[in-house]
């Protein structure tokens, strides 16, 4: 059984990193996106996108995996112990899904614990601030490092990949996302043009809550556990038709 799995800043939320567009508190709320996650606000003000950055990889290092993190590390691991597979893709910029032991982990807009140089290209692993005087290791070329994030505008990773797999899944879960930001929220669209599954597990419904066939709500902390339990339950009670489960 292939389960394709996208994830949002909602599984995130109970490790303390805040969503962006929750009312009222979401990053969004309270910085405007077009003034620090774009390539031209990086241009024209570096030091200002810079310091966001730092302030949010701050942030990171000093938060925890939650158990929705852990139980979607352990699932992966019990799928392929049962000759199944996890694909996880995410459009968080966190490591929390590493450090909670997932492995290959698709990160389509980037990592925050990732600096990428503009003049070699170069992508390295990134725990400190940057800033103009940051030196490129690889190049040694110093004030070219940027966040290794992909900014609006820009081109999210890892879409041959999300090709290729999506519609060959037999479950496809969106858990804690808005929605809102394309291509991820077209995801659940081509799952069903392919005749794929699709289960949402949310706060409250997303934008794009009417696609799914099947809904969970509630904080990830809770459902994605849970999710993950009566997932492998029925896999063990008996050898579904795998494309109908969900
Ligand atoms: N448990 C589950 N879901 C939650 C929780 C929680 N504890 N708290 C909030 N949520 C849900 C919200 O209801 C919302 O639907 O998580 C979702 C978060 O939505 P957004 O803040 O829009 O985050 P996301 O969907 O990941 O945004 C997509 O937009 O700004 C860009 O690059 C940024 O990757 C981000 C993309």
């Amino acid at each position: 059984m292939h389960i394709f799995v996208l994830t949002g800043a909602g599984i995130s939320a109970e490790s303390g990193l805040g969503t962006f567009r929750d009312a009222g508190t979401g990053l969004w709320a309270r910085f405007d996106p077009m003034k620090l996650a774009t390539p031209e606000a990086f241009q024209q003000r570096p030091a200002e996108v810079q310091a966001f950055y730092n302030w949010r990889r701050q942030n990171l290092l000093a938060a925890l995996p939650n158990p929705a993190h852990l139980a979607l590390a352990r699932f992966g691991d019990a799928l392929h112990r049962r000759g199944g597979r996890l694909t996880l893709v995410t459009q968080n910029i966190d490591d929390l899904h590493q450090r909670a032991g997932s492995s290959d982990v698709l990160h389509m807009h980037g990592e925050l614990l990732k600096a990428r140089c503009l003049a070699c290209h170069a992508i390295a692993t990134c725990r400190e601030d940057l800033s103009q005087h940051s030196r490129c290791a690889a190049c040694g070329r110093v004030g070219a490092l940027r966040p290794h994030v992909v900014w609006f505008g820009e081109t999210p990773l890892f879409l041959d990949l999300v090709a290729e797999w999506l519609p060959t899944a037999d479950l496809f879960v969106a858990i804690g996302t808005s929605g809102a930001v394309y291509p991820a929220a077209g995801f659940v669209a081509t799952a069903r043009r392919h005749g794929v599954p699709t289960c949402e597990i949310n706060l409250e419904p997303a934008d794009n809550a009417s696609l799914f066939d099947q809904a969970l709500y509630g904080p990830a902390s809770d459902c994605v556990p849970a999710w993950c339990e009566k997932i492998l339950a029925t896999l063990d009670a008996s050898r579904p038709d795998q494309r109908n489960l969900s």
